[in-house]
């Protein structure tokens, strides 16, 4: 059973269904929509995911959704937006019983969702893209000229012609959001939509949702484990705990209360910790790599048993094709990557696993997971040397894993049927114990406050048995907190700081906005 919440606001009013840019306009004269959830229950088989969640959501604000990994958000998002139906409860918009079904319904009915991932077409172009679900009467030219008129609005840069493979993932989230807007969506919900774009890029989006609430009434909801995001933000909050509704609250409020919100207890901050270093491990030997994205040049460094380098920098800077670069992803035009005296750098990726290194991916389930396998399958295929598979002993090691890294699933579970959160703690679970160099993008993507600090400790107690650690992370608290060296990028140049306990949040915005120059005075 759960306690339950309690609606914060007064009822508002009407709503029209509109379909272009005219009618968007139009809307921002039209009255707030109000959604009101009555008794939601969601169970899959025996999580009860969502459990009687009974929530009054008013338009002209913009409402956190916060909890652990695994209390139930992205379920009840799913739900409030028409992708997974709810078991029993209902959804009343503007004190109508909404019965709708699927994300497009949804959409008609006002409510759309950003998925964490943008849901388009990658061979298509921004304005194809644009046009997916417009009335057939809309011409090319009146799209265009909507797109651009509603981006010039918001600040954003959408480039109509360009196929939408090749736009950043923030652009991608802004190409759907004016998607959204112009096909009259007047409740606008974005799951953890901060995780893989740049500083700017969320500078521009949260501009936009802040204009959306504030000027236009619309309800923008915000799951999120970036409390800082939740507090520069959010008018309120609301709690889930295990499925159930635990608390509301109007903000501002600190980021200890939020905490104790959604955890029922203080977690103290992580303190600075610096390891023992031992012999050099990895060396970088005036490596020089090439992706499609940005090149980098002559970078050297040595690594030594139990550092901890710290990568920043803006999507696509040079740190992810640097680590992609060490384990045989991501080619090197010039150089060497040598782990202890053996160079690896003509080395398939499983030879430089086999000789030591491990890498785990920021993008869980298109490349560090695959969707369809179970976690025992997963724990399997890791171990790649042998022919035969000993299933029994497969399922002892899943077992144990499971309980080691408090995954909230079982090991005959599909992979995708975790939450987010749990997806991410069985990456980490399947790296190998004891590796020399642990290259790892984003470790903590995704996780909650108490995870993303459990997930360290387990980091730094491999790093005390002697393990190097590379991460990246756009979190520059996490680069600050955990690394004792710390490697700036910008546009493929980057700047080393020798001693991580001298810098500062502070200071790393400032660098990776390209400042070096400066930073050197
Ligand atoms: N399709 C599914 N099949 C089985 N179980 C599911 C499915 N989707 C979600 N669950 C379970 O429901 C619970 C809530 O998951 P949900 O994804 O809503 O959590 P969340 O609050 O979004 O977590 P996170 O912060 O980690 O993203 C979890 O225990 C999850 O394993
Ligand atoms: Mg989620």
């Amino acid at each position: 059973m759960c306690a339950s919440g309690a609606g914060l606001h007064p009822p508002l009013i009407i709503y029209g269904r509109v379909s272009s840019v005219s009618a968007y306009i139009f809307l921002r004269w039209v009255a707030n929509m109000e959604i009101e959830l009555q008794h939601i229950h969601k169970r899959f088989g025996r999580v009860h995911a969502n459990n009687d969640i009974s929530l009054k959501l008013h338009g002209g604000r913009i409402i956190g959704v916060l909890g652990e990994n695994g209390a139930g958000k992205s379920t009840l998002m799913k739900i409030l937006s028409g992708y997974q139906p709810a078991d029993s409860g209902s959804i009343l918009i503007d004190g109508q019983k909404a019965g709708y079904h699927g994300p497009q319904a949804a959409i008609a009915a006002g409510v759309g969702m950003l998925q964490q991932d943008p849901l388009d077409v990658p061979a298509f172009t921004v304005l194809e893209n644009f046009l997916y679900g417009q009335p057939a009467s809309m011409t090319r030219r009146a799209a265009r000229s909507d797109l651009a008129k509603i981006s010039h609005e918001f600040g954003f840069h959408l480039d109509p012609e360009t196929p939408a493979a090749r736009i950043s993932i923030g652009q991608r989230q802004q190409l759907e959001i004016v998607r959204l807007l112009t096909l009259g969506v007047r409740t606008l919900i974005l799951d953890e939509p901060t995780t893989g774009i740049s500083a700017q890029q969320k500078t521009i989006l949260f501009d936009a949702l802040q204009a959306l609430a504030r000027d236009q009434g619309m309800t923008v909801l915000l799951v999120s484990h970036k409390l800082e995001d939740v507090i520069a933000l959010c008018d309120e909050v609301v709690v889930l705990r295990a499925g159930c509704l635990v608390g509301e609250r109007a903000m501002p409020a600190t980021k200890a209360e939020l905490v104790r919100l959604m955890f029922g207890q203080d977690i103290a901050p992580q303190e600075r910790s610096a390891g023992s270093l031992g012999e050099i491990v990895l060396k970088l030997d005036s490596l020089t790599i090439q992706d499609r994205r940005v090149r980098v040049e002559t970078l050297s460094l040595d690594v030594r048993e139990g550092e901890v380098i710290g990568l920043a920098g803006l999507d696509g800077s040079g740190q992810e094709a640097l680590m992609r670069a060490c384990v045989g992803l991501t080619p090197v035009v010039g150089g060497n990557v040598v782990l202890k005296d053996r160079d690896l750098t003509r080395r398939s990726y499983r030879e430089r696993m086999r000789a030591g290194l491990a890498f785990s991916a920021a993008g869980r389930l298109e490349e560090g997971l695959v969707a369809g396998l179970t976690l025992t399958e997963h724990m399997a295929l890791m171990d790649s040397e042998r022919t035969m598979i000993d299933w029994p002993g497969v399922r002892d090691i899943t077992r144990r894993q499971i309980e080691r890294y408090n995954v909230r699933g079982r090991a005959e579970d599909r992979i995708e049927m975790l939450s987010g959160g749990n997806q991410q703690r069985w990456l980490m679970a399947l790296l190998p114990e004891q590796p020399r160099v642990m290259i790892l993008e984003q470790p903590t993507r995704g996780l909650d406050v108490d995870s993303a600090r459990w997930v360290w400790q387990l980091l730094l107690d491999r790093r005390a048995h002697g393990t190097a650690i590379i991460f990246n992370s756009p979190d520059l608290d996490e680069i600050v907190t955990y690394s004792d060296r710390i490697i700036v990028f910008f546009a493929g140049r980057f700047h080393l700081i020798e001693d991580a306990s001298t810098a500062t949040v502070e200071v790393l915005g400032h660098l990776i906005g390209g400042n070096f120059e400066e930073a050197a005075r």
